[in-house]
């Protein structure tokens, strides 16, 4: 079983955070089928630091809503300090530090994947963390910087060497975003590098790409990210692939729009029905990818209300089934 510092993670299967969607009704609906270990999405030690009240909501999370990690994202010791007490007074298990967020905004600021340029000042910052707070500190990375920075490998040992308990990496540099290919080598080469666990990501898009993100770099986890997007069924399609080489079953439509709704009714509990609805529109549009439902999308995005929002879903559901199939992963 995996674990990170004291806290035992039942699945390998982790779902990665993402900044606007990993919110507290994303995870739940992912933790239902099944992943083992969720985080916030980046959260701002400044913003945190200055208790902005959007911010401090993005810290909410419920029992059923563990364990769990909070990503803070900073590049300067005392804010990050002041952060870290902040989040003491929540129910966190990981504290995670990012040091991948390509983002101009961030990057110029010295912070996220600004910081592969800077390994030195990221261990300092990660040995700040370690030694205030009680919580395991796992650090997200990047290969590199661009294909001429591919220092993944040094990070991670200063990272490690600053007390951190588990890592994890995106196999694409700052450069290539997301987009591009996934450099499974540098992956291994990190992971047979280090004692502590590391956890993959990079397009762990089906069942089968995360299966060779594990065959391919020995990584004790893989962090699923895009492709949990209107599917999360990834997590226990994986499971069954993992155990059996099974192709995914494809999610029959009531099983979808059963999740759907418990989706929507769980943002507008959380947001509220106007923010909550919205939110959810791009969801829509997630769970319906691959069907030809068009027209059902279009009309989504502009509903405002959640009757709106369900008879939608009850007009996707009676759809004839040739609407329904080829749902399939995020490509
Ligand atoms: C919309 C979006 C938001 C993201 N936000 C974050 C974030 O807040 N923190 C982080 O560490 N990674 C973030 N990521 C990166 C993902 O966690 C993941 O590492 C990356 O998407 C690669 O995995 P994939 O190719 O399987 O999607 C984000 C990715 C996307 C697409």
């Amino acid at each position: 079983m995996l674990s990170i510092g004291n806290v035992k993670v039942t699945s390998p299967l982790i779902l990665a955070p993402m900044a606007g969607i990993s919110d507290l009704p994303y995870r739940l609906i992912n933790r239902s089928f099944g992943c083992g270990l969720a985080f916030t999405e980046m959260i701002s030690a400044i913003a945190l630091a200055h208790k902005s009240k959007n911010t401090l909501k993005m810290l909410s999370a419920t029992a059923d809503d563990r364990p769990l990690g909070v990503q803070l994202l900073g590049g300067d010791p005392e804010t990050i300090k002041r952060a870290l007490d902040i989040v003491s007074g929540y129910s966190f298990d990981i504290i995670d530090f990012n040091a991948a967020c390509p983002a101009s905004k961030v990057v110029s600021g010295g912070k996220g994947a600004g910081l592969l340029r800077e390994p030195v000042k990221l261990q300092k910052l990660l040995k700040v963390m370690v030694e205030n707070t009680s919580l395991p500190v796992t650090v997200k990375i990047r290969s590199g910087w661009d294909d001429t920075l591919i220092n993944a490998e040094e990070t991670a040992l200063r990272a490690q060497d600053a007390g951190v308990s588990g890592l994890f990496i995106h196999g694409r540099t700052k450069t290539q975003g997301y987009r591009g290919t996934v450099d499974y080598n540098i992956i291994r080469e990190v992971k047979e590098a280090l004692k502590i666990p590391v956890i993959a990501s990079g397009d762990a898009l089906t069942p089968e790409l995360i299966r060779k993100l594990f065959d391919e770099t020995g990584c004790d986890g893989v962090a699923v990210a895009r492709g949990a997007l209107g599917n999360p069924w990834i997590f226990r399609d994986t499971v069954e692939h993992l155990k059996c080489g099974a192709v995914p079953s494809i999610s029959n439509i009531n099983e979808t729009t059963r999740t759907m709704k418990e989706h929507l009714d769980l943002n507008v509990a959380f947001h509220g029905e106007k923010i909550g609805v919205l939110h959810f529109r791009k969801f829509f549009s997630w769970y319906t990818r691959g069907m030809t439902v068009k027209g059902l999308k279009v009309r989504a995005f502009r509903a405002g209300t959640r009757d709106e929002m369900l008879r939608l879903i009850d007009e996707l559901q009676a759809l004839p089934d040739e609407c329904h199939s080829e749902q399939v992963g995020m490509t």
